[in-house]
Protein backbone atom coordinates (compact mmCIF):
# COMPACT_ATOMS: atom_id res chain seq x y z
CA UNK A 1 0.00 0.00 0.00
CA UNK A 2 1.38 3.56 -0.57
CA UNK A 3 0.46 6.15 2.14
CA UNK A 4 -0.21 8.69 -0.78
CA UNK A 5 -1.16 9.70 -4.26
CA UNK A 6 1.93 10.75 -5.43
CA UNK A 7 3.53 7.48 -4.57
CA UNK A 8 0.26 5.58 -5.63
CA UNK A 9 0.30 7.41 -9.21
CA UNK A 10 3.79 6.75 -9.54
CA UNK A 11 2.82 2.80 -8.39
CA UNK A 12 0.50 2.57 -11.51
CA UNK A 13 2.83 4.25 -14.11
CA UNK A 14 3.52 2.25 -16.96
CA UNK A 15 1.91 -1.09 -15.32
CA UNK A 16 1.77 -4.66 -16.69
CA UNK A 17 0.44 -6.65 -13.79
CA UNK A 18 -2.46 -8.13 -16.60
CA UNK A 19 -2.51 -8.53 -20.31
CA UNK A 20 -4.72 -5.17 -20.62
CA UNK A 21 -1.50 -3.40 -20.51
CA UNK A 22 -0.82 -4.40 -24.18
CA UNK A 23 -4.01 -3.12 -26.03
CA UNK A 24 -4.38 0.06 -23.69
CA UNK A 25 -3.77 3.67 -25.22
CA UNK A 26 -3.62 5.14 -21.77
CA UNK A 27 -4.36 4.43 -18.12
CA UNK A 28 -7.60 5.52 -16.69
CA UNK A 29 -6.43 6.12 -13.04
CA UNK A 30 -9.28 8.11 -11.66
CA UNK A 31 -10.58 11.67 -11.36
CA UNK A 32 -12.25 14.26 -9.12
CA UNK A 33 -12.03 15.24 -5.39
CA UNK A 34 -9.45 13.16 -3.05
CA UNK A 35 -11.20 13.87 -0.32
CA UNK A 36 -14.70 12.62 -1.09
CA UNK A 37 -17.26 11.72 0.63
CA UNK A 38 -18.85 10.03 -1.81
CA UNK A 39 -16.85 7.58 -4.47
CA UNK A 40 -18.51 6.18 -7.43
CA UNK A 41 -16.67 2.67 -9.12
CA UNK A 42 -17.59 1.57 -12.54
CA UNK A 43 -16.32 -1.74 -14.49
CA UNK A 44 -13.45 -0.36 -17.00
CA UNK A 45 -12.43 2.29 -19.55
CA UNK A 46 -13.99 2.01 -22.81
CA UNK A 47 -12.66 3.18 -26.24
CA UNK A 48 -13.62 7.38 -25.34
CA UNK A 49 -11.99 7.09 -22.06
CA UNK A 50 -8.44 4.89 -23.18
CA UNK A 51 -8.07 7.68 -25.33
CA UNK A 52 -8.78 10.94 -23.38
CA UNK A 53 -6.86 9.12 -19.86
CA UNK A 54 -9.79 10.03 -17.89
CA UNK A 55 -12.96 7.96 -16.57
CA UNK A 56 -16.29 8.14 -17.95
CA UNK A 57 -15.76 11.04 -20.29
CA UNK A 58 -17.90 9.02 -23.69
CA UNK A 59 -21.95 8.43 -24.15
CA UNK A 60 -22.54 6.29 -20.33
CA UNK A 61 -20.39 9.24 -18.78
CA UNK A 62 -22.43 12.30 -20.54
CA UNK A 63 -25.93 10.47 -19.62
CA UNK A 64 -24.35 10.07 -15.84
CA UNK A 65 -23.54 13.82 -16.11
CA UNK A 66 -26.91 14.22 -16.70
CA UNK A 67 -28.00 12.10 -14.05
CA UNK A 68 -25.70 13.72 -11.65
CA UNK A 69 -27.24 17.30 -12.52
CA UNK A 70 -30.46 16.20 -11.77
CA UNK A 71 -30.27 15.06 -8.62
CA UNK A 72 -27.53 17.95 -7.46
CA UNK A 73 -24.32 15.66 -7.32
CA UNK A 74 -21.05 17.99 -8.52
CA UNK A 75 -19.05 15.92 -10.54
CA UNK A 76 -15.88 18.00 -9.39
CA UNK A 77 -16.40 16.99 -5.51
CA UNK A 78 -16.91 13.05 -5.62
CA UNK A 79 -14.32 10.41 -6.86
CA UNK A 80 -14.68 8.10 -10.01
CA UNK A 81 -13.22 5.34 -10.66
CA UNK A 82 -13.36 1.98 -12.36
CA UNK A 83 -12.23 -1.95 -10.96
CA UNK A 84 -10.12 -1.87 -13.94
CA UNK A 85 -7.48 1.00 -14.79
CA UNK A 86 -7.73 -0.48 -18.31
CA UNK A 87 -9.63 -0.79 -21.56
CA UNK A 88 -10.93 -4.18 -22.04
CA UNK A 89 -10.83 -5.09 -25.76
CA UNK A 90 -14.12 -5.00 -27.29
CA UNK A 91 -15.29 -3.52 -24.08
CA UNK A 92 -15.76 -7.20 -22.62
CA UNK A 93 -16.36 -7.42 -19.10
CA UNK A 94 -12.86 -7.42 -17.69
CA UNK A 95 -11.32 -11.27 -16.23
CA UNK A 96 -11.19 -12.36 -12.97
CA UNK A 97 -7.10 -12.50 -13.28
CA UNK A 98 -6.94 -8.90 -14.35
CA UNK A 99 -9.70 -7.41 -11.82
CA UNK A 100 -7.61 -9.34 -9.02
CA UNK A 101 -4.48 -7.72 -10.57
CA UNK A 102 -6.16 -4.35 -10.68
CA UNK A 103 -7.70 -4.29 -7.39
CA UNK A 104 -4.82 -3.38 -4.95
CA UNK A 105 -5.13 -0.17 -6.75
CA UNK A 106 -8.55 0.39 -6.23
CA UNK A 107 -7.96 -0.63 -2.41
CA UNK A 108 -5.23 2.02 -2.04
CA UNK A 109 -7.74 4.47 -3.74
CA UNK A 110 -10.45 3.92 -1.46
CA UNK A 111 -7.78 3.63 1.32
CA UNK A 112 -6.48 7.52 0.58
CA UNK A 113 -9.75 8.74 -0.64
CA UNK A 114 -11.87 7.23 2.59
CA UNK A 115 -15.40 7.83 1.48
CA UNK A 116 -18.54 7.24 3.82
CA UNK A 117 -20.38 6.02 0.50
CA UNK A 118 -19.19 4.19 -2.65
CA UNK A 119 -21.46 3.96 -5.36
CA UNK A 120 -21.06 0.82 -7.06
CA UNK A 121 -21.78 0.67 -11.16
CA UNK A 122 -23.06 -2.68 -12.08
CA UNK A 123 -22.33 -6.16 -11.83
CA UNK A 124 -18.66 -5.92 -12.15
CA UNK A 125 -18.10 -3.16 -9.61
CA UNK A 126 -20.34 -5.15 -7.35
CA UNK A 127 -19.14 -8.69 -7.52
CA UNK A 128 -15.40 -7.34 -7.53
CA UNK A 129 -15.77 -5.10 -4.28
CA UNK A 130 -18.39 -7.10 -2.55
CA UNK A 131 -18.11 -10.57 -3.54
CA UNK A 132 -19.58 -12.95 -6.40
CA UNK A 133 -22.52 -13.78 -4.63
CA UNK A 134 -24.06 -10.75 -4.79
CA UNK A 135 -26.39 -9.99 -8.19
CA UNK A 136 -27.01 -6.10 -9.39
CA UNK A 137 -30.79 -7.00 -9.71
CA UNK A 138 -31.30 -8.13 -6.25
CA UNK A 139 -29.04 -5.98 -4.39
CA UNK A 140 -29.79 -2.32 -6.85
CA UNK A 141 -31.03 0.11 -4.84
CA UNK A 142 -30.05 -1.07 -1.48
CA UNK A 143 -27.86 -0.21 1.11
CA UNK A 144 -25.06 -2.34 2.49
CA UNK A 145 -22.64 -1.85 5.08
CA UNK A 146 -19.34 -3.24 5.72
CA UNK A 147 -16.51 -1.69 7.52
CA UNK A 148 -18.00 1.76 7.80
CA UNK A 149 -18.61 2.20 4.06
CA UNK A 150 -21.87 2.48 2.88
CA UNK A 151 -22.62 1.10 -0.45
CA UNK A 152 -25.03 1.51 -3.21
CA UNK A 153 -24.85 -0.86 -5.77
CA UNK A 154 -26.72 0.70 -8.80
CA UNK A 155 -27.29 0.05 -12.71
CA UNK A 156 -24.52 0.95 -14.33
CA UNK A 157 -25.01 4.01 -16.66
CA UNK A 158 -24.27 1.94 -20.14
CA UNK A 159 -27.29 0.14 -18.94
CA UNK A 160 -29.41 3.09 -19.21
CA UNK A 161 -28.86 3.79 -22.67
CA UNK A 162 -30.70 0.93 -24.09
CA UNK A 163 -33.32 0.87 -20.97
CA UNK A 164 -35.96 3.63 -19.57
CA UNK A 165 -37.42 1.90 -16.71
CA UNK A 166 -33.22 1.59 -15.56
CA UNK A 167 -32.48 5.21 -15.86
CA UNK A 168 -35.99 5.75 -13.83
CA UNK A 169 -34.51 3.33 -10.98
CA UNK A 170 -30.73 4.81 -11.25
CA UNK A 171 -32.10 8.51 -10.48
CA UNK A 172 -33.62 6.85 -8.04
CA UNK A 173 -30.76 5.56 -6.28
CA UNK A 174 -28.61 8.40 -6.76
CA UNK A 175 -31.43 10.86 -5.14
CA UNK A 176 -31.13 7.96 -2.38
CA UNK A 177 -27.61 8.35 -2.02
CA UNK A 178 -27.80 12.87 -2.06
CA UNK A 179 -30.41 12.01 0.91
CA UNK A 180 -28.42 9.43 3.23
CA UNK A 181 -25.78 11.69 2.50
CA UNK A 182 -27.22 14.95 4.03
CA UNK A 183 -28.41 13.33 6.87
CA UNK A 184 -25.14 11.79 7.66
CA UNK A 185 -23.45 15.32 6.79
CA UNK A 186 -26.21 16.62 9.30
CA UNK A 187 -25.99 14.36 12.45
N1 LIG B 1 -17.73 2.45 -18.43
C1 LIG B 1 -17.08 2.24 -17.27
O1 LIG B 1 -17.33 1.29 -16.54
N2 LIG B 1 -16.13 3.10 -16.94
C2 LIG B 1 -15.81 4.16 -17.67
O2 LIG B 1 -14.92 4.89 -17.27
C3 LIG B 1 -16.51 4.37 -18.88
C4 LIG B 1 -17.47 3.49 -19.23
FE1 LIG C 1 -2.09 -2.78 -14.50
FE2 LIG C 1 -4.67 -2.58 -13.92
FE3 LIG C 1 -3.83 -1.92 -16.34
FE4 LIG C 1 -3.86 -4.46 -15.61
S1 LIG C 1 -5.65 -3.13 -15.85
S2 LIG C 1 -2.16 -3.43 -16.64
S3 LIG C 1 -3.32 -4.32 -13.44
S4 LIG C 1 -3.29 -0.89 -14.43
Amino acid sequence: MESNWEELENSIEDCKKCKLCTTRTNIVFGCGNKNADIMMIGEGPGADEDKQGNPFVGKAGQLMNKAFEGVGIVRDEIYITNIVKCRPPQNRVPEDDEAKACLNYLRNQVILVNPKIIVLLGSTALKNILGKEYSITASRGKWIEKKGILYMPTWHPAALLRDEDKKIEFWKDLKEVVTRYSEIKNS
